[in-house]
């Protein structure tokens, strides 16, 4: 594992968005695994100020996400579609028709899950897959349990995350109850992982991650398996890893 350690959020952001320009630069037909919620929102700020300069080129891009909400539409601007769509697709030049998340509207699970991973399968792969932490160590939407599940998969989602989430909608009540989300196995399939953590909600969860035990408990954990982990962490994220003297 590789572990950049930066100040705060600005320079995690940063440094984020130089890592996959990288993949980019290095291979325009990239397929990028990409994540919502706070943690990524900077990076892909810096990803659209590049790409407004002239540095950066996402037309021979293909992004897969890692999960959507069971039940939202694209159009509802709570579904992680549009989450992509306003902050990154919008304003760089990727063609959409290459950009996927699962469907949120198919009903059916084992459908759209199936359906995912022939996605996932037929783009030849993901080259290197973005990823924030949950402060339970979720990944994706796989949350702590008993086991990890390999494949795209649909979840209940866990009270915590719920919570987490609703800062998002109107109310509580509003929260989607279930996502679709990629597996373990999709995701540890990624020639690359980068992981983002940020602030100190995360800071024993990024602990428990990569220097604790490998358990389904902290799905996270699973990524010491992985032979091309970065992590880049700020120092808030980083307070438990100090303490313990893991770093
Ligand atoms: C998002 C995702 C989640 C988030 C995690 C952290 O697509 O799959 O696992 O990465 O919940 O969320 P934030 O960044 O909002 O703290």
């Amino acid at each position: 594992m590789i572990l950049y350690q930066v100040k705060d959020y600005k320079e995690l952001s940063r440094k984020a968005a130089n890592i996959i320009s990288a993949q980019v630069i290095m291979k325009p037909h990239a397929v990028l695994g990409l994540a919502t919620g706070s943690t990524p929102i900077g990076a892909y700020e810096q990803l659209v100020e590049w790409y407004k300069k002239g540095d950066l080129d996402f037309s021979k891009v293909t992004s897969v996400n890692l999960d959507e909400y069971k039940g939202l539409s694209g159009d509802s601007d709570q579904s992680y579609r549009y989450f992509m769509n306003t902050n990154l697709f919008d304003h760089v030049n990727i063609d959409k028709s290459r950009t996927f998340v699962p469907d949120g509207l198919e009903e059916d699970s084992e459908a759209a899950c199936a359906k995912y991973d022939a996605v996932i399968q037929s783009v030849g792969g993901i080259d290197l897959q973005l990823l924030g932490i949950g402060g339970n160590g979720h990944i994706g939407f796989n949350e702590p349990g008993e086991a990890f599940i390999p494949m795209t998969h649909c979840v209940a989602l866990t009270k915590s995350t719920i919570e987490a989430n609703a800062r998002f909608f109107a109310s509580m009540d509003e929260v989607p109850k279930y996502a679709y989300t990629m597996g373990i196995k999709n995701i540890m399939s990624a020639n690359k992982v980068l992981l983002l953590a940020s602030g100190e909600g995360k800071a024993q969860a990024l602990y428990d991650s990569f220097y604790g035990p490998v358990i389904p408990e902290v799905p996270a954990s699973v990524l010491q398996l992985h032979n091309d982990v970065v992590v880049v962490a700020d120092d808030a994220a980083l307070r438990v890893c100090k303490e313990k003297g893991a770093l």
